[in-house]
């Protein structure tokens, strides 16, 4: 980096002290606004958010879901070459809920209901989950509101059609009753983060979806036991009392049901990156199988070149998962760009090197490393799965856990999101903590045994290339308490104060000049209280705090304009009565604004 990044990137606020307070506190000189909070009506008939928590299903599905992830600020101008800062889609994650705050008394538990959930209560629930698409506006006052009526408003749910694209689609672990030939599904959940596209898409992560669904048999394929699946779901959506098989769905029991055929295979059809194009409001969401299936936390391209490769990173948020790059087999055109290029090309695993070096392992039938660790791991028990081998490709992204154990990648401290610095293309991860990492399970880039409070560890491709197959990486900073130092070739790089203590970095982002945001999701106890968001130099590794959040919440979810005038951030299930300490026991997660009472830039 040069001298003109390291002032385009100074952080020109003072730092806000640690806050146990039920707001949220930015910088003298800023102020925040709550927008869009859970229940808004965005669509539809746009019917009025009820504080008493009696909206019904349907008016669900018109209305901003519940707790708001990772978000995007697509200019409303974006696909003709535009870069308004005033009028956009913003679109946001939901990315699962606060079941006792969804409902005026509570869900209705199975148990002291015959065994079965209201209909109506099971379709509010999916349908607070997906993602928001609202088209917003600033008026000649300064006020953002959404845009009534707009034909870009719309509600993705955890029951709207896809379809399944790339690699997997067709393959036969993936039919069900509803798609006999594995090419369509219905929903996503637990959308987490997200990326945008080089060509004006929006990328969602389905992380934790394993949990939405029942496999009461006594053994689960592997398919299902890599990632937990239990014998009970999160919700019990599959006790809907109605018997739908738009519900029974999430019973993948064998044999269980009410249909002639189970669902044994639907869980198979979440775990992907789904592609969503705000800008078309027909279009059928597109789950882009290529990308692996895992616990995705979100994605991130790097900069992309006319007639290069598209690459993208993401992260497997579990203790001891791995970090994965997808690399496409066409070349980028921005005259012809679209969500093709992510159906062809090749996914690798990181494993980082105890030196320092670091290489991207193919998990690719094709690359013959990977062939003949395959060919010498059948028979094995890889992990806790006795291993028989891949049927095809499709079999290897079906399980991309597996695929990267027989790799050989580097198990992490939980990656949760990536960045990638606009001025040296470095990229950056959160490893948010892993207190179950042992000393013997250490190595140079998971350093510490019972990591409680996380670290980002940032490398550079080889050469520049972010196709490369080899990189260089260092720990960018260690979390915790006052005094934690960073230390690179003997010299203390960072040495955390009062202005910057953080615990459990989570959600990552560099802003349009450089800043990189990071926010947290840890323990709420002293020193750090509340969760917050940093500021942070990456030329000088300076860090400050900016922003702390209310009671009971996470920070995750950041994007500004074009212009860095307005940012917008996400609180995630708030504690109490927060925004508006009206209404008891139904806080509400919502977005917040954050503008500089000069006008100015962010941060600057
Ligand atoms: Fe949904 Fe890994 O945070
Ligand atoms: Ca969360
Ligand atoms: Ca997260
Ligand atoms: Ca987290």
């Amino acid at each position: 980096a040069n001298s003109d990044n390291a002032s385009a990137t100074e952080l020109g606020f003072k730092a806000v002290a640690v806050s146990a307070a039920n707001q949220v506190v930015v910088p003298e000189g800023y102020s925040a606004q709550a927008f869009l909070p859970w229940g808004t009506p965005i669509t539809g008939s746009y019917p009025a958010f009820r504080a008493d928590a009696s909206n019904s299903g349907e008016d669900q599905e018109q209305q901003i879901g519940m707790h708001h992830d990772g978000m995007h600020f697509f200019p409303i101008d974006q696909k003709a070459g535009g870069s308004s800062s005033t009028e956009g889609l913003l679109v946001m994650n939901h990315e699962y809920i606060n079941q006792g705050a969804l409902h005026p008394d509570g869900p209705t538990s199975a148990d002291a209901n015959g065994g079965v959930r209201p209909e109506d209560e099971v379709r509010k629930e999916i349908a607070a989950h997906g993602v928001s698409v609202v088209h917003i506006r600033q008026d000649s006052q300064g006020t953002w509101d959404v845009v009534f009526g707009s034909p870009f408003n719309r509600r993705i749910t955890g029951g709207t059609e896809m379809d399944i694209r790339g690699p997997v689609r067709g393959y036969e672990k993936l039919i069900t009753r509803f798609s006999p030939d594995a090419t369509e599904t219905r929903g996503t959940l637990n959308n987490c983060s997200m990326g945008p596209t080089p060509w004006g898409t929006y990328l969602t992560a389905e992380e934790n979806w394993h949990g939405y669904f029942a496999n009461s048999a006594g053994t689960q394929p592997r398919e299902q036991a890599r990632h937990g699946v239990g014998s009970s779901s999160r919700y019990d959506w599959e006790l809907a009392d109605n018997g739908a098989d738009a519900y029974v769905r999430f019973d993948i029991t064998p044999g269980a049901g009410n249909a002639d055929e189970d669902y044994r295979n639907e869980a198979n059809t979440f775990g992907y990156m789904v592609e969503i194009d705000p800008f078309t409001p027909e279009s059928k969401p597109q789950k882009r199988t290529a990308l692996g299936r895992f616990g995705h936390e979100g994605v991130i391209f790097a900069p992309v070149k006319e007639g290069q490769p598209v690459v993208c990173y993401s992260g497997d948020d579990s203790r001891f998962e791995y970090i994965y790059k997808f690399v496409s087999s066409q070349p980028y055109s921005a005259a012809t760009a679209g969500g093709y290029l992510l159906d062809k090309g090749t996914l690798y695993v990181a494993r980082f090197n105890e030196d320092g070096s670091g290489d991207w392992l193919a998990l690719s039938l094709e690359d013959a490393d990977f062939a003949a660790k395959v060919a010498a791991a059948e028979g094995t028990t890889v992990g806790e799965v006795a291993f028989d081998g891949f049927a095809n490709q499709a079999d290897v992204l079906l399980n991309t856990r597996l695929a990267a154990d027989i790799a050989g990648a580097t198990p992490m401290d939980r990656p949760e999101w990536g960045a990638v610095d606009p001025n040296t293309g470095e990229v950056y991860f959160t490893l948010t903590n892993n207190s179950q990492r042992t000393e013997e399970q250490t190595n140079a880039a998971n350093p510490l045994a019972e990591n409680r409070t996380g670290h980002i560890i940032r490398w550079a491709e080889e050469n520049d290339d972010h196709a490369a197959v080899a990189f260089n990486w260092d720990i960018f900073v260690f979390a915790g308490e006052q005094g934690t130092e960073t230390v690179v070739d003997g010299n203390t790089v960072v040495s955390l104060s009062d202005d910057n203590i953080f615990n459990s970095p989570d959600g990552l982002w560099f802003d349009y000049n450089g800043r990189l945001w990071i926010q947290t999701d840890g323990s709420d106890d002293a020193p750090y209280q509340n969760n917050m968001m940093l500021a942070a130099n990456p030329v000088t590794r300076e860090i400050k705090r900016f922003f702390v959040g209310p009671q009971g919440c996470e920070v995750t979810g950041v994007v500004t304009t074009p212009d860095v005038k307005t940012m917008f951030v996400n609180i995630q299930h708030p504690a109490a009565d927060w925004p508006f300490g009206t209404e008891g026991d139904h806080p509400r997660d919502a977005a917040v604004i954050v503008t500089r009472d000069d006008g100015g830039v962010i941060g600057a």
